[in-house]
């Protein structure tokens, strides 16, 4: 049987999604056999996903930006990656777009989540705007990373039904604990099976 895939995760803030995905990993949707968890990193040393890595036996490592280049920090990053063998990227609430060099170091191997049914609402503050829109249909979407913002393919989405009486604070509770939280597992699950499938692509065509 193959190796389980190596993922790490990347979060800058309370990291509700990469605790999700960490309650999900050993379970029916991400068994073991197939995916590994092996580090949480962060550019905020105050971010709450950090500290998983303790509740779940895994490398949390923050790589702060102060004092060095957007290039230095990701040449940084990279090199933390390489050291404890990522080979695909989670992004969940990685507040910093990532460039074009650091993003051909994993094609096609970097997914993220977005608190609305893009194409709708890219970027940033993405919830505020919908509710101050007073948006009813919103929900979430997974997608693979490109440069743009908040543009690559699609994944995974579902759509929630606001009652139009949540404050702002509810309703980003509700998309978060009832789309991305539900999402997150199940999208990461096509990730690894769209990898399996290409990875297979590649070596028939090369055979
Ligand atoms: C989520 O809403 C996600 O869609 C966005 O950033 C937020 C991160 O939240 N990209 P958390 O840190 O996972 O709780």
């Amino acid at each position: 049987m193959s190796e389980p895939t190596r993922f790490a995760l990347m979060a800058s803030g309370k990291g509700s999604n990469a605790r999700a995905l960490l309650q999900a990993w050993g379970t029916e949707i991400l068994p073991k056999e197939l995916i590994a968890f092996v580090g949480i990193v962060s550019d905020q040393p105050e971010a709450l996903a950090l500290q998983l890595g303790a509740e779940y036996n895994i490398d949390a490592t923050c790589i702060a930006r102060t004092g060095f280049t957007r290039q230095d920090h990701e040449m940084r990053i990279l090199q933390h990656l390489k050291n404890i063998g990522v080979e695909h990227l989670i992004l969940a609430g990685y507040m910093r777009l990532l460039s074009p060099f650091f993003l051909e170091q994993f094609p096609g191997k970097i997914i993220n989540i977005h608190p609305s049914l893009l194409p709708e609402y890219p970027g940033l503050h993405a919830i505020e705007r919908q509710y101050e829109a007073g948006v009813r249909i919103t929900g979430a979407t997974v997608h693979y990373v490109d440069a743009g913002m908040d543009t690559g393919d699609i994944i995974l989405q579902n759509s929630i039904t606001m009652t139009g009486d949540e404050n702002l604070e509810q309703f980003q509770k509700r998309i978060q604990c009832e789309v991305e939280h539900v999402i997150y597992p199940q999208a990461v699950r096509i990730f690894i099976e769209q990898c399996a499938n290409t990875c297979a692509k590649n070596l028939s065509t090369k055979s």
